[in-house]
C-alpha cells in the first residue's frame, strides 16, 4: 500500500505538470503552428488564383455575366483546389452559397475576425486527429461592391436574387469582413 503524497508534494506535481502543458510542448507547437500557416497559405494561393480568374474574366463580359460565371465555376474551385489531406474553402457569416456554410470550428474565428477586421493576421487553430485549420480573412475591397456592396445595379439584383434565392451577402462596404479563405491540414 502506497501512501498518497503529502499535499505540498501534490501541489508541486500538478505545478510542474501544468507548466509541462504549457510551457514545452507550447515552443514545439509553436514552430509547427508557423509552419502549418506557411503551408496553408501557399494551398490558398491557386485557389485565390482560380477565383480571381474566374471573377476577371466574367468581369470582362459585364457584372451579369460575372455572376453567371461564378456561379457556374466558383462551387467546383475549392474541390480542384484542394489535394490529398488538404482541404481549402471560403465561408461567411452572411452567405450567399449556403454550400459555403462555416464548419464548427471556422464560426468563432468568423465572430474574431468581425471585431479585428480584416487587416487581422491570418491564424492556425487545432482540429481534431492531429489536423490544423488556417484562415486569412477576406476583405471587401471597391470592385466587390458590384456585387456585394450596399445597393446594386437592378440587372445585377435580379441575376442574383434568380441564382441565389437566399443571398444574405449584400450590404457590404469597402474595408468590412466579407468572410474567411480555410484551409484544413495535418499538424505537421
Ligand atoms: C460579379 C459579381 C461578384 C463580384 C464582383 C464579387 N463576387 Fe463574391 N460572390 C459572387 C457570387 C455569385 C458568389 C457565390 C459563388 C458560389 O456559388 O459559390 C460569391 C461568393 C463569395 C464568397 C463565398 C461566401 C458566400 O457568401 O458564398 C466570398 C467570400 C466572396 N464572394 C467574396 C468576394 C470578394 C472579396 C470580392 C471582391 C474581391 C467579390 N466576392 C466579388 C459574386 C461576386
Amino acid at each position: 500500500m502506497s501512501a498518497s503524497p503529502p499535499p505540498i508534494v501534490r501541489l508541486f506535481l500538478a505545478a510542474a505538470l501544468l507548466a509541462t502543458a504549457l510551457l514545452a510542448p507550447g515552443c514545439r507547437s509553436g514552430d509547427d503552428r508557423a509552419a502549418a500557416a506557411a503551408r496553408g497559405a501557399e494551398a490558398l494561393r491557386p485557389f485565390k488564383a482560380s477565383l480571381m480568374g474566374a471573377l476577371k474574366a466574367g468581369l470582362a463580359e459585364g457584372p451579369v455575366a460575372a455572376v453567371e460565371a461564378c456561379h457556374l465555376a466558383a462551387p467546383g474551385l475549392p474541390a480542384a483546389a484542394s489535394t490529398e489531406g488538404v482541404t481549402v474553402g471560403r465561408t461567411s457569416s452572411k452567405l450567399r452559397n449556403p454550400a459555403n456554410a462555416p464548419k464548427p470550428w471556422m464560426k468563432p474565428l468568423l465572430d474574431e475576425y468581425a471585431a479585428a477586421g480584416p487587416g487581422a493576421p491570418p491564424r492556425v487553430v487545432p482540429l481534431d486527429g492531429d489536423r490544423v485549420g488556417y484562415v486569412e480573412p477576406i476583405g471587401v475591397q471597391p470592385m466587390c461592391l458590384t456585387c456585394h456592396g450596399e445597393s446594386l445595379a437592378p440587372e445585377v439584383a435580379a441575376v442574383i436574387a434568380e441564382r441565389y434565392p437566399r443571398d444574405e451577402a449584400t450590404g457590404y462596404t469597402e474595408g468590412q469582413l466579407r468572410g474567411l479563405f480555410w484551409v484544413e491540414l495535418d499538424a505537421r
